[in-house]
């Protein structure tokens, strides 16, 4: 069964909106572990918009599972995943004007400086997943620069409808495929929620799922508890 990575950047983002000391991350982290979720994900972003570099250090002390750090892959933000050493780095590109992470990494055109932060992150023996677009280029390119793991963008296909939705789901299962075929383990996320997440989960290649909004925007009524567990239920054991 693909396990599941809860995202809590927004409990950060509302704790922000008033630069208080609550709602706090942290213990939503906490929470959503005794809820069975598999991993806790973070993005560090440059501006600091949610999560600070408190969180992550405390996160580090605290999870029992495993923690997940998103980062751009600057040298500021490689430094301190050297030093707060998660158990994955996952690489995202990052726009200041930008809501959310909003496409993949290119790994055309940063294959190098990509390259070379990978490899840094690895002299610091910490496993390396990129968050790319499902698109065989993209993913060629990922396992040149020696990533570990690819996350898939499921952008796309949480946007789409009908035909379409179909056509989208192909993409991410075949990306999926050749990914594990080159010998990286595969996760995906980005806008999957209690809708969409299943026909995602069936896929056999996939191994983690990252959710954040859909999981946080339901806790916010039924308690992250509820929430995380209703999550969990509708992630499918794979096909083979
Ligand atoms: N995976 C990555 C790499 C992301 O950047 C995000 C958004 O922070 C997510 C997963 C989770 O997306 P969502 O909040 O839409 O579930």
């Amino acid at each position: 069964m693909a396990r599941l990575g809860v995202n809590v950047d927004h409990v950060a983002t509302l704790r922000e909106a008033r630069r208080a000391k609550e709602p706090s991350p942290v213990i939503a982290a906490v929470l959503a572990e005794f809820a069975g979720a598999d991993s806790i994900v973070v993005h560090l972003r440059e501006d600091r918009r949610h999560i600070q570099e408190r969180d992550v250090r405390l996160l580090r002390e605290l999870l029992r599972t495993r923690l997940d750090l998103e980062m751009a892959a600057t040298d500021e933000m490689i430094k301190i995943a050297l030093d707060i050493k998660p158990d994955l780095v996952t690489l995202v590109p990052e726009r200041r004007q930008e809501l959310t992470t909003e496409g993949g990494l290119n790994l055309v055109l940063h294959q190098d400086e990509l390259k070379k932060a990978i490899e840094l992150l690895h002299e610091g023996e910490i496993p390396v997943s990129i968050f790319i677009d499902p698109d065989p280029i993209q993913i060629k390119g990922a396992q040149k620069a020696q990533a570990d793991i690819v996350e898939i963008h499921t952008g796309r296909y949480v946007n789409s409808s009908g035909q379409n939705r179909e056509t989208e789901l192909h993409q991410v299962s075949e990306a999926a495929k050749l990914a594990s075929k080159l010998g990286m383990r595969v996760n995906a996320g980005h806008g999957l929620d209690y809708s969409n997440v299943t026909a995602v989960s069936e896929l056999p290649e996939i191994e983690e799922l990252n959710i954040g909004h859909s999981i946080i925007a339901r806790a916010a009524f039924v308690g992250i508890d509820q929430a995380v567990r209703e999550m969990k239920s509708l992630i499918q054991p794979k096909t083979h």
